[in-house]
């Protein structure tokens, strides 16, 4: 790495952050319309904002030469409001609102963490998290997940953090719990987040619990809300950009404990999330009918592709989220693979099976997300309404 900067010496094996297939890129590459492309690839909604976020947006670009309140105050008020019949002690509780859930994370991690200490992460999981425990210099302990059932792999969970610590020298700080976990759909129960923030709160280590897709389930059976009053050292990390089909306005919150809400506001980003974002969130919070139907349509559709894909021949794991990860066998025989090759342009015979597939559909205009989290023949795609999955099974269908 070139130094002339004086860089930190960890960031020359620093990787940036992979991104999905954009929309841009698939109509240079098939010389399709914005309109004609279907992406489900980044588990954002496809039905779109509350047409009340949009107006309350709107709104707000009249005032855009001042600066809204520092810490977002006005949503975090709209969210107590939001969660105070569900969570018990709230008042011991609070929020604090994001740039995206990243931001939060990003955040999080800079109150703790230095170069040389350790966060837990249970992989395949959301890469974010490694991504910026590795840009701040510190290190991954990945314990990982069941091969089968891809709960995280949690049975000697405090041995494995002691011998960590004593062999490496570094402390553990931060540990991600993602449920329902991304990429791979699956979900924990409330004892056995509890059996780990137990072990969290003896060790001192923050333990942040990321329900980006909570909402897609059944809340009341699975949601953190419930606990958190008895684990100062949990966090809860939300965001606006699935159920609420906000992904472009960047707006994420997390609930913790007042104690540590303070400080955490001691070391914010000021005026962080733009004006528009803020006043759209706090409407769409209050647009229970458009956010409904967001769930219902996902929940309805849920089970529906699950079963067609299974009755294609996939391998199809549980999802309790908004996206549904599927493999191909491993064991396609010769003949099948090269059936399937058959229906695709000459030019994608060079790629294996599951990367041929994925350009078969980006030449029908279909981005959906490759995952090589869980193994080579992995593919994730967003849940989209009737007509969008429709779409993509009958392109599925064809080969
Ligand atoms: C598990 C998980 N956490 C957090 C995020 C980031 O959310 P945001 O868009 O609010 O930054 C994502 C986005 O895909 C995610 O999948």
């Amino acid at each position: 790495m070139n130094n002339n900067y004086r860089l930190n010496p960890w960031l020359s094996s620093a990787n940036s952050y992979a991104a999905g297939v954009t929309f841009e890129e698939l109509m240079m590459k098939y010389s399709f319309k914005r309109e004609e492309i279907l992406r489900l690839a980044g588990n954002e909604s496809t039905i779109g904002a509350s047409p009340k976020a949009l107006e309350a947006a709107k709104e707000a670009l009249l005032s855009s030469n001042y600066y809204d309140e520092p810490n977002c105050e006005e949503l975090m008020d709209a969210l107590i409001d939001d969660f105070k019949d569900s969570t018990p002690h709230i008042n011991k509780l609070g929020f604090v609102i994001g740039n995206g859930m990243d931001k939060v994370i990003e955040h999080i991690l800079c109150l703790s963490i230095q170069a040389g200490d350790t966060v837990i992460n249970f992989s395949p999981t959301f890469d974010f998290y490694s991504f910026c425990t590795l840009k701040m210099g510190a290190k991954v302990l990945d314990l990982g997940r069941d091969e089968k059932d891809f709960q995280p792999c949690v049975k000697h969970l405090a041995a494995d953090i002691d011998r960590h610590e004593t062999e490496t020298g570094s402390k553990v700080k931060v540990m991600f719990l993602c449920t329902p976990n991304n990429p791979t759909g699956n979900i924990l129960s409330l004892s056995e987040i509890e059996d780990i923030a137990k072990i969290c709160e003896e060790k001192n280590i923050i333990l942040f619990i990321d329900h980006a897709y909570i909402e897609f389930t059944d809340r009341e059976t699975f949601e953190a809300t419930k606990i958190i009053h008895k684990y100062p050292h949990m966090v809860i990390g939300y965001t606006f950009s699935k159920a609420y089909g906000l992904a472009g306005y960047r707006v994420g919150y997390a609930l913790m404990h007042q104690e540590l809400k303070n400080i955490y506001l001691k070391y914010n980003t000021p005026f962080l999330c733009a004006k528009p974002s803020l006043k759209a969130a706090k409407a769409a919070i209050r647009d229970s009918e458009h956010f409904k139907k967001i769930i219902d349509n996902n929940n309805n559709e849920r089970p529906k592709i699950e079963q067609a894909l299974s009755e294609l021949g996939f391998k199809v794991y549980k999802s309790h989220t908004n996206f549904i990860l599927f493999e191909i066998s491993e064991n396609l025989d010769e003949q099948k693979k090269l059936a399937i090759y058959e229906h695709l342009d000459k030019d994608v015979r060079e790629k294996d099976i599951t990367g041929a597939i994925m350009e078969y559909l980006f030449s029908k205009g279909i981005i959906l997300r490759r995952s090589k989290a869980t193994s080579d023949y992995a593919i994730r795609m967003t849940i989209g309404t009737e007509a969008e999955n429709q779409r993509v099974i009958k392109a599925l269908s064809a080969i």
